[in-house]
């Protein structure tokens, strides 16, 4: 049996290689509507934490607005920068229900195992 499958996004509402924020499992992430796929990677750039939503795809790599890091959107990997890679999530495309699903569960772990420095959605209740 599969995992269940939490709606990220509106397929719709994404624009064709526009990066764009999400949250899920209290992790940052992004999201980039490339051909019939959807890419979900962590959002927060490992240089100096910039969100990745900000910046710009160049082919397939995912641009830092800050200082230009880059990230595929394939592997999470930096074809820069060696061993430098933010991680990817499994995301699939409902298309009946207009809906981009990740693994929330698969998402939450690789939260427990990479403590967020702030937890947004604690201070959003402050
Ligand atoms: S914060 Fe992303 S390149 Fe510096």
């Amino acid at each position: 049996m599969s995992a269940p499958k939490t709606r990220l996004a509106s397929w719709s509402a994404l624009a064709e290689g526009q990066p764009q924020a999400a949250r899920a499992g209290g992790v940052d992430l992004v999201i980039v509507r490339l051909g019939d796929a959807p890419h979900v990677l962590y959002g927060r750039c490992p240089h100096r934490g910039a969100h990745l939503a900000g910046g710009c795809l160049e082919g397939r790599d995912l641009v830092c607005r800050a200082h230009g890091w880059d990230f595929r959107i394939d592997t999470g990997e930096s074809a820069q920068i060696e061993g430098e890679r933010v991680a990817r999530f499994d995301a699939t495309l409902d298309l009946a229900a207009d809906a981009v699903l990740v693994d929330e569960a698969q998402i939450a772990a690789w939260a427990r195992a990479n403590p967020q420095a702030f937890d947004e959605d604690e201070l959003s209740k402050l």
